[in-house]
């Protein structure tokens, strides 16, 4: 393992990706962006991660900066990148590292023990951040290590056997190179269908590659198909600009974030029945096709009804006005932004488009 270890840190130094969290050759990781980037690419590509990276330790570059700021405000600058939860948890851990004089944890258990961090992330911060000797177990490294000691059970119940596995790279010589080189073999060489085995810095001692069943692992047990939910939502807009907003309850699937109103969303919705939802009653016109958004347990249909309505419109409960020179402090999460999309521009005139830019 060691030969192969060396033959991963050498490959590592010429081949890095280059992204905006890691250091530089020889500079200490800051545990700061170490612990961001993590949280941030828990269930998104770096491709997606890299910009909103840069843009958020611009507005907060460390840990006192970030606990200083409002959930609401951290929310906004979170919108669009989805898993809202990360976010607000990604806030309480920032208020708890900076009550501690901002020093991080520094093992995989004391990191585990802040909002927000599960095994994996513990594991890659204290790997990355603290040189701590663990390998952590993210989709590319399962791969690469059920390739390299030919693992034929199948996912998601061979994880904690290729757990034990991938900690056979795990060593005192840098930890987080280590780590972070399975994670851009597994993202460049070692790719899920057609893996460059011939660049591969592990082909020698691959056991996946010498049996010729490399590309085929890791087997995966038939996925339950993805159910549909169908709803409606409502977009009202007042004489002066203004659209009724609502907040989601705090607990559950974008919990606290902005959302204009509609109906539950469920298998069972009857569609012939929308405009029984409407918020207030109006000329209600129904807008061209459906938004379709997809979410970890289910696809969401939604259909969109909007409505111009007179400027004197009162307020409804637990709803608002929020005018257009407000809307960028709302915290849309990317499903609104596509209902938000399906209004003319003409009619939502809140120079929207900071808001519709990011998918
Ligand atoms: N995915 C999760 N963490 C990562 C990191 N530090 N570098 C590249 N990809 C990652």
């Amino acid at each position: 393992m060691l030969e192969a270890r060396d033959a991963l840190l050498a490959w590592y130094d010429r081949h890095a990706r280059v992204l905006p969290w890691r250091s530089a050759p020889g500079e200490r990781p800051d545990p700061y962006r170490v612990w961001l980037s993590e949280i941030m690419l828990q269930q998104t590509t770096v491709q997606a991660v890299k910009g909103f990276f840069e843009t958020f330790v611009a507005r907060w570059p460390d840990v006192a900066a970030l606990a200083a700021a409002s959930e609401q405000e951290v929310l906004s600058q979170w919108a669009g990148l989805g898993y809202y939860s990360r976010a607000r948890n990604l806030h309480r851990a920032a208020r708890e590292v900076a009550a501690r004089g901002g020093e991080f944890p520094r093992t995989p258990e004391d990191l585990a023990e802040l909002p927000g961090i599960g095994p994996y992330t513990a594991a890659a911060i204290a790997a990355i951040a603290f040189d701590h000797p663990v390998v952590p177990l993210d989709g590319n490294i399962e791969r690469v290590a059920a390739r390299c000691f030919a693992v034929h059970a199948p996912l998601p119940g061979s994880k904690p056997l290729l757990r034990d596995k991938a900690q056979a790279f795990a060593g005192a010589d840098r930890p987080g190179c280590v780590a972070q080189a399975l994670m851009d073999l597994g993202a460049t060489i070692c790719t899920p269908k057609s893996p460059a085995c011939a660049l591969c810095p592990l082909e020698e001692g691959c056991a996946g590659f010498k049996a010729g069943i490399a590309a085929s692992l890791p087997a995966k047990t038939a996925k339950q198909a993805r159910p549909t939910r169908r709803g409606v939502a409502f977009v009202a807009i007042r004489a002066d600009g203004a659209l009724l907003v609502r907040t989601r309850p705090a607990k559950g699937l974008l919990g606290g974030m902005s959302e204009v109103p509609g109906s539950e969303w469920s298998e069972a919705f009857d569609a012939s029945k929308a405009r029984a939802h409407a918020p207030l009653s109006a000329n209600w016109v129904k807008t061209a096709g459906v938004v379709r958004h997809v979410f970890t347990h289910f696809a969401l249909e939604l259909v969109v009804y909007r409505a111009s309505v007179p400027r004197g419109t009162p307020d409804l409960p637990g709803m608002r006005w929020v005018a257009p020179g407000d809307m960028h402090r709302e915290a849309f999460p990317t499903v609104f932004r596509k209902v938000l999309a399906q209004v003319p521009e003409k009619l939502l005139d809140f120079s929207g488009k900071s808001l519709r830019k990011s998918k």
